[in-house]
C-alpha cells in the first residue's frame, strides 16, 4: 500500500523545536500540501510511533493538538481522519493565495504613499547629516543610572499612567524656566517624538478639506502629518520676519510654525509678529502649533519666549522633543494641549497608542530633576555654537563665492543660499557620493521652489569632520563636471520666499531677538 507519509516526516532530534511540534509543523504541512487528502485515516498511533522512532505519547500529542486545530477528525477508538482543508501549495494546483496579490490599502495610506516625507534612507549619520545631536558627548553613565533606578522601581510603583505624573511636572517646570511656556501639569501630554505629536494633533483637529497652513519652506513632516488626513495644504511664504500673514488667502483650520528658528531657514520670529498671528489665528477660528523642535540651543543675544506663552487665546499646541537636547535614542516628545482640548487629546493619544513606556518616562523625570538635563544643554550649547561658527567660517573659506552662508542665532542646522543658479538636488546628490549628506533647500517648499541652497546639520561634527565636509563641499560646488550639464536651465522664480534678506533686515531680525 502506499504510504503517504513516506518522505514527509523527517523529525530531527537536535533541531532546537520539540519532536511533538515538529510532528505538527509536518502534518500540518503534508495536509496543507495535499500530500494527505481530506478523509484519509492516519496510520494508528501505535503504528506511526514506530516508523517515527518516536514514543506512541509524543504522536498522541501532536494528533490532538492538530485536531484541535481543525486538521483532523477524531473519536474514540477510530483512526484520526484528514479534515477537509484548503490546499495553498501551488503543486496542488489550486493554490489557496497568490503570493503576488496587490493589497488594497486605504486612501490614507495612498495618500501616504505620494509624500514627499520622510526623505529617502541617507543611511548611516555623516556630516551634515541635519537633525542629530551629538550622541557621543551625552551622559549615558549619569542616563543608565536613571533608566536602572526607574526599572528597579517599575514593579512597585503603578505603572499604568499614560503620562507619567513626575514626568508632567519635572518637564513643565524645564519648559517655563527655559521656553516660557505657560500651562498646567496636565496639559502636557508625552508622546515617542514630536512627529507623533503633530499627527496626533492634525488627527484631532482636522477634517478633510480643512486648509492647513504651512510655513514654505517649511519642515516636510508637519506636511505629510497633514496630507495623511486630507487637509488642503497652503504653503505661505516667509518674509524678515517669518511667516507672512496674508489675509487674502483661505482661511486655515490650522496653523504650523517653527517660530524660534523656522526650518529651514533659521529666522526668528519676532514678539510683533507673534502677536500678530495669535490675533489672527484667534479671528479666524485657527489652532497654531507651534514646533519649538531645538530651542533650547540660543547662541546669540536672548532666547525669545516661546507663543504658546503669549498666547491668551487657547489657541497654541506647543510641541517639542528630547531627541534634540539629548540624542536620537531617547525617543520622547511632547505637546502643551490647550486646557479646552486635554481630555479628547489624551483619548486620541490612548487610541492611536502613542505612548512611552512608564519606566523610560521616570528616568527622564529623574534625569530632570537631578539637573543632568539642564547642565547637558549648558555644555552642548557652548559646543554646538562653537560648531556653528566652525562651519560658518570653514563654508566661507572653501565656497565663499558661490555660497551665502546665513549663520542661526540658535539651533543646531544652518542654511547655505547657491548665489549661482546651481541646482540644489545636483549638488546633494555629488556630495553623497563624495560621502557628505546635505538636504536640498527646494525640497522643502509646498508647490515650486523659490530659491536654491544646501541645509546642513553642524551639532554632531566635531571641527575635524566640519573641516573636511566643508572640504568636500567647496570642491564639489567649484567643479562644473557633468553637473553643469543637468543644471536646472529654468530661471529661480523671483520671490521673497527662501531668498537670504538683505543684512539690514537680518540686523533687524535679531534685534527683535533680544525683545
Ligand atoms: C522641525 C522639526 N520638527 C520636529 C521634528 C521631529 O522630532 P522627533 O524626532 O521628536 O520626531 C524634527 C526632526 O528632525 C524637526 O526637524
Amino acid at each position: 500500500m502506499h504510504d503517504p507519509l513516506s518522505g514527509v516526516i523527517d523529525l530531527d532530534p537536535r533541531s532546537g523545536k520539540t519532536l511533538v511540534q515538529q510532528l505538527c509543523d509536518r502534518l500540518r504541512e503534508a495536509i496543507l500540501a495535499g500530500h494527505l487528502q481530506p478523509g484519509q485515516h492516519l496510520p494508528s498511533s501505535r503504528q506511526l510511533a514506530r516508523r517515527l522512532k518516536v514514543s506512541r505519547n509524543t504522536v498522541s500529542f501532536a494528533v490532538e493538538q492538530l485536531a484541535m486545530e481543525g486538521y483532523f477528525h477524531v473519536a474514540q477508538g477510530r483512526r484520526p481522519t484528514v479534515a477537509a482543508v484548503a490546499r495553498s501549495s501551488p503543486a496542488s494546483g489550486a493554490p489557496l493565495h497568490r503570493a503576488s496579490r496587490a493589497i488594497q490599502v486605504s486612501r490614507w495610506a495612498e495618500r501616504l504613499s505620494r509624500s514627499d516625507w520622510p526623505f529617502e534612507q541617507e543611511g548611516a549619520p555623516r556630516p551634515f547629516s541635519p537633525g542629530l545631536a551629538d550622541a557621543r558627548e551625552f551622559p549615558h553613565d549619569l542616563w543608565a543610572r536613571c533608566l536602572r533606578r526607574a526599572a528597579r522601581n517599575a514593579d512597585r510603583a503603578s505603572m499604568v499612567g499614560v503620562n507619567r505624573p513626575g514626568l508632567r511636572v519635572a518637564l513643565l517646570r524645564h519648559l517655563a524656566e527655559h521656553r516660557g511656556v505657560k500651562a498646567a501639569a496636565h496639559q502636557l501630554v508625552i508622546t515617542p517624538s514630536a512627529q507623533s505629536a503633530i499627527e496626533l494633533i492634525a488627527r484631532t483637529i482636522v477634517d478633510q478639506d480643512d486648509t492647513a497652513w504651512l510655513e514654505s519652506p517649511g519642515y516636510g513632516g508637519a506636511r505629510a502629518a497633514f496630507e495623511a488626513v486630507g487637509a488642503r495644504i497652503l504653503g505661505v511664504g516667509l518674509d524678515d520676519r517669518g511667516l507672512s500673514i496674508a489675509k487674502r488667502i483661505d482661511r486655515p483650520r490650522l496653523i504650523f510654525v517653527t517660530p524660534s528658528h523656522q526650518y529651514p531657514t533659521g529666522r526668528l520670529m519676532p514678539v510683533s509678529r507673534r502677536q500678530e498671528l495669535l490675533g489672527f489665528a484667534a479671528s479666524a477660528g485657527a489652532v497654531i502649533i507651534e514646533d519649538d523642535y531645538d530651542s533650547e540651543f540660543h547662541y546669540d543675544g536672548r532666547p525669545v519666549a516661546s507663543l504658546q506663552g503669549l498666547d491668551r487665546g487657547n489657541t497654541v499646541f506647543y510641541v517639542g522633543t528630547l531627541s534634540k537636547s539629548t540624542f536620537a535614542d531617547i525617543r520622547v516628545g511632547y505637546a502643551i494641549v490647550p486646557e479646552s482640548l486635554v481630555t479628547i487629546f489624551e483619548r486620541a493619544q490612548r487610541h492611536g497608542g502613542q505612548i512611552v513606556a512608564a519606566s523610560v518616562q521616570d528616568a527622564l523625570a529623574d534625569f530632570i530633576n537631578e539637573g543632568y538635563l539642564a547642565q547637558h544643554i549648558r555644555k552642548m550649547a557652548r559646543l554646538y555654537r562653537a560648531r556653528r561658527d566652525r562651519l560658518v567660517q570653514a563654508l566661507k573659506a572653501a565656497a565663499g563665492d558661490r555660497l551665502e552662508v546665513m549663520p542661526p542665532a540658535g539651533g543646531m542646522q544652518l542654511l547655505a543660499y547657491l548665489r549661482a543658479h546651481d541646482d540644489d538636488r545636483t549638488i546633494t546628490t555629488r556630495l553623497a557620493e563624495a560621502g557628505v549628506t546635505v538636504r536640498p533647500l527646494s525640497r522643502h517648499f509646498v508647490g515650486e521652489a523659490a530659491g536654491q541652497g544646501l541645509f546642513l546639520g553642524f551639532a554632531a561634527w566635531n571641527e575635524r569632520e566640519i573641516d573636511a565636509g566643508a572640504d568636500v563641499i567647496g570642491r564639489i560646488i567649484s567643479t562644473p563636471a557633468e553637473a553643469a550639464s543637468k543644471r536646472s536651465s529654468r530661471p529661480v522664480p523671483a520671490g521673497r520666499v527662501g531668498k537670504a534678506p538683505s543684512r539690514r533686515s537680518r540686523r533687524r531680525s535679531n534685534r527683535h531677538a533680544g525683545a
